[in-house]
């Protein structure tokens, strides 16, 4: 699969994005920054939709991977539709000129106000701002091709909305599999336990209860078991699973026109982590052959495996403090800029962006077997100890004023990235070969005050 030297490599030891050396994008827009790179981005959508053409998925971008109006441009000319999770993403999709009937709205608490957003543009919260924002005419963009529904109650307040706006809304069941897709705790969803979906045994009770109902279209199932899946087993024992059901299904007179496989799709964080997307593909194609052949529509909603390769967070090193068994490296990012090693103990490769002939890094592992390296914890400056980028670390040596990159930090990195500690949220850079273009402005200081400075009766 994609790895993180892909679209990142060191040239006469200077870490380069494309053929941009990245020191010359920290000095025009400081740090940290998130860089990314548009061929990175091209290329591994590509090679998944290429591992899926036989089946001839569509796709539809995982827009909280990276949210960046700039990036969700950019994967519209890949022919990408959108999966969103909540009205904020939806009206980023639409600004980004996703046709509505390309949107996928998932998501487990969808309000009312949301649902009607999504099926009439006039309730958009962006109704007076669209035409600033540059948005197309909001008031008639139609409905959300598909809401990927994951409760008996949202399918009935969806039921209701719809009929007061007079619409019909087209929906995809969200099966709960119970399957276990052995990733982190926190990103398992397609257990009996998790919070997702509706149990297999429940979906025929749904799709009954409205096949009568001239305001909801069930036209299909959905199913996302996790992320990042790292083997193909689960996906097959999903797939497995949905088959079966839309047999069923047809056996009680349904027609199921629609399989959403959701995300989770494998990427490397360090190298040789996952099998390839052409590996799960080779599993899962022939299982999905004949029911695509016969009209069966396959979506797929990758956001990882698009995105975390083809960025990096660049952060400076501001202090050094010798410990007495290791070294800690203080930076400006922390866990309000990327906060997966803090929430997940995720591992990401972190390397100084200058290096010595000898430690061009060969290969993004853990335990790199080069001279002179320190052990080190490589530290934000917020007031929690759980606030590292990477701990443990064999490094070499940095000083203040270095510049430090952190890899595969472009899926979750921004789009979970907070003011925490009252730090502005930080700057967003593209790089497009040799041309690298500032995507989102640092925030500054005084937009964090601006909703408390005047305080006002309610
Ligand atoms: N579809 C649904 C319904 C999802 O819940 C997700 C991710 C995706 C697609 C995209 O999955 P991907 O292709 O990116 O694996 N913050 C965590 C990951 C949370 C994933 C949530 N759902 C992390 O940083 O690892």
């Amino acid at each position: 699969m994609n790895h993180p030297f892909d679209a990142f490599t060191y040239r006469d030891g200077v870490l380069h994005a494309g053929d941009v050396p990245v020191t010359e994008i920290a000095d025009a827009a400081g740090t940290p920054t998130f860089v990314y790179s548009a061929d990175a981005i091209r290329s591994s959508y590509r090679r998944i939709e290429r591992a899926f053409a036989p089946i001839g998925a569509k796709l539809h971008y995982a827009v909280k991977a990276s949210s960046n109006i700039n990036i969700l441009r950019l994967l519209r000319e890949q022919g990408a539709g959108m999966d969103v999770v909540s009205g904020g993403e939806l009206e980023r999709a639409w600004l980004a000129g996703t046709p509505m009937e390309e949107i996928v709205f998932a998501g487990v608490g969808k309000t009312r106000a949301e649902q009607k957003a999504a099926l009439d543009g006039r309730w958009s919260p962006l109704k007076d701002a669209a035409e600033r924002l540059g948005g197309r005419n909001i008031e008639d963009r139609g409905p959300v091709g598909l809401f990927n529904v994951e409760s008996e109650s949202e399918l009935e307040v969806l039921a209701e909305v719809a009929a007061e706006l007079g619409v019909v809304a087209r929906v995809c069941i969200r099966v709960n599999p119970d399957v276990d897709a052995r990733t982190h705790e926190y990103t398992t969803t397609g257990k009996e336990e998790n919070k997702f979906g509706v149990a297999v045994a429940r979906v025929p009770v749904l799709f009954e209860a409205f096949k009568d109902n001239p305001s909801i279209e069930v036209t299909g199932l959905h199913v996302h078991i996790g992320s990042p899946v790292r083997e193909t087993e689960p996906f097959e024992s999903a797939v497995r699973v949905l088959l079966e059901l839309i047999y069923r299904l047809e056996g009680a007179g349904h027609v199921v026109k629609v399989l959403d496989l959701g995300g989770g799709w494998p990427m490397n964080y360090s190298d040789g982590e996952s099998p390839d997307i052409e590996d799960f593909a080779e599993v899962l194609v022939p299982l999905l052959e004949t029911r695509a052949k016969n009209g069966l529509q396959i979506v797929l909603e990758p956001g990882r495996s698009i995105m975390a390769n083809a960025g990096v967070l660049l952060t400076r090193v501001h202090h050094v403090k010798e410990g007495r068994r290791k070294r800690f490296v203080i930076c400006d990012a922390g866990m309000h800029t990327l906060i997966r090693p803090a929430f997940y103990r995720a591992f990401h490769f972190v390397w100084p962006v200058r290096v010595e002939a000898g430690h061009v890094p060969p290969s993004a592992m853990e335990d790199l077997e080069l001279p002179d390296l320190h052990p080190s914890d490589v530290v934000g400056p917020i007031c929690e100890t759980g606030d590292f980028l990477a701990r443990e670390r064999n490094l070499p040596k940095v000083q203040r004023g270095d510049l430090v990159a952190v890899f595969s930090a472009g899926a979750y990195g921004m789009s979970m990235s907070s003011n925490y500690n009252d730090h502005p949220r930080c700057a967003e850079v593209l790089v497009d070969g040799g041309r690298s273009v500032l995507i989102n402005k640092r925030q500054e200081q005084a937009t964090l005050l601006e909703t408390e400075v005047s305080p006002r009766e309610l």
